[in-house]
């Protein structure tokens, strides 16, 4: 095998990108890592990783054995057969379906693209974006007509905190836009995960990684409706839960909590509404899904707010874990931002504290010791000082349920 064809460029070194590169070290490929992010790029060079799940010792013996290089420079994308494209896909102002970076990184990829690279898209879209955006775009901006390029899909599902499942043991989704492409695509999965699955389109695998994530958002959505429909009527919905819960078969457990948020739930379904929409017919079940999590903090703010003893002087209420959820420092979409926002707007003083995160929107966390009325923890980061705050005799509003047991605490 030439060098070449071993080689692997990776767009995107976050929290997709970076762990696939480490897995395909792991499987023998040398991988090229593309990073458009100055900060991200130069903490990677230096060895230290942007993502909990990857540890920097990985990234630095993976560097010094040769196996894996970071890069700004995408013109280094003509040294691999393979170049997986795994940039952000968010929604811009209106919710609707943001292209533009999985649009960029792909402009900026296809004049070096040579013949017989196999581009293969892990960012998550609307069904169909691969072959209506992708592969026309590829087309228009290589190099040469007589440049040959095979291209496929394969959604990522990287559930990051996860200790249990990773690129090795989680089914690996893949669809091709030909035979050709699907079998290398399939190939090159097939040296990372025990378990390749092959779908017969993309548009196949693009719209099972938004069922996966839709189901997510729907359930937590019922589940949050459950919770205030039950509060309302003084019934225990953690008993309700519980005991749906010993059904073995046809039922899934989720719990109620401040809302959903990261890079995913929150975000995905909403490309599936847009693309329905745009073929002319209305995924009512997801917009109503999403206006009731969207609703969730500011219930939480009012759950919280309820607990301020009658007479206190001040309404200061800390927030406790800010991160989207537990495990990791990412505070993309938290619906902690909501329920701050919502609780100020009330006329209380807010603070925050979040053992991994040490800066959010420009503001730094509060130590153990800031007096507050009442305290809500959003998401059960390791290490908060939970017990210490309801010791004190601080009501404290629990929307994860891991310190329910606790004297002082309401469980939401
Ligand atoms: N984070 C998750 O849990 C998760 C899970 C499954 C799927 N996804 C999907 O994977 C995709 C990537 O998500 P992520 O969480 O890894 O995002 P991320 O922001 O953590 O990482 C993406 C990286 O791409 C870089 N980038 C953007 N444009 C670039 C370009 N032109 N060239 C080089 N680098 C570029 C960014 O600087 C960033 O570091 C999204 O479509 C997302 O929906 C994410």
């Amino acid at each position: 095998m030439s060098d070449r064809q071993k080689s692997v460029a990776i767009i995107g070194q976050g929290y997709v990108g970076l762990p696939l590169a480490m897995a395909a070290v792991d499987a023998g490929w040398s991988v090229i890592g593309v990073e458009n992010s100055r900060a991200k790029y130069e903490g990677i060079a230096a060895g230290v990783s942007p993502v909990e799940d990857v540890a920097s010792e990985l990234i630095k013996d993976a560097m010094s054995a040769g196996k894996y290089k970071i890069t700004n420079d995408v013109s280094d994308v003509a040294g691999a057969s393979i170049v997986v494209i795994c940039v952000p896909t968010p929604l811009n102002d209106k919710r609707e379906p943001d292209l533009a970076i999985l649009e960029s990184a792909v402009s900026g990829i296809a004049p070096y693209l040579v013949s017989g690279t196999l581009v293969i898209s892990e960012s998550t879209s609307y069904p169909g974006t691969v072959r209506e955006v992708v592969a026309p775009m590829i087309a228009r901006l290589k190099s040469s007509v007589d440049i040959q390029v095979d291209i496929a899909v394969a959604p990522e599902r990287v559930n990051p905190g996860d200790v249990k499942y990773h690129q090795k043991n989680t089914p690996r989704l893949v669809g091709g836009l030909d035979e050709t492409s699907t079998r290398r695509a399939v190939d090159f999965y097939s040296s990372i995960c025990d378990e390749v699955v092959e779908v017969s389109t993309p548009e196949i695998a693009e719209t099972a990684k938004l069922l996966e994530n839709t189901f997510r958002l729907v359930n937590i959505a019922l589940v949050n409706q459950l919770a205030q429909l039950c509060d309302d009527q003084n019934i225990n919905v953690h008993e309700v839960i519980d005991a749906a819960s010993t059904k073995p078969y046809g039922y899934m457990k989720f719990t109620p909590s401040v809302g959903v948020g990261g890079h995913c739930i929150p975000v995905d379904p909403m490309y599936l509404s847009w693309w329905a929409e745009r073929n002319g017919s209305k995924a009512s079940i997801i917009d109503e899904s999403e206006a009731i999590n969207l609703g969730m903090p500011i219930y939480v703010s009012k759950r919280v707010r309820a607990l301020i003893p009658a007479g206190a002087k001040s309404k200061r209420v800390l927030i406790m874990g800010i991160a989207y959820k537990p495990g990791v420092s990412d505070v993309r979409e938290t619906p902690a931002t909501a329920l701050r926002d919502d609780l100020i707007a009330q006329g209380c003083e807010v603070a925050w504290l979040d053992p991994l995160v040490s800066e959010w929107d420009g503001l730094t966390p509060v130590g153990v010791d800031w007096e507050c009325d009442a305290a809500v923890v959003a998401t059960a980061q390791p290490g908060m000082p939970v017990a210490v705050i309801a010791a004190r005799g601080v009501p404290v509003l629990d929307c994860t349920g891991a310190f329910a047991h606790l004297e002082n605490v309401t469980r939401l």
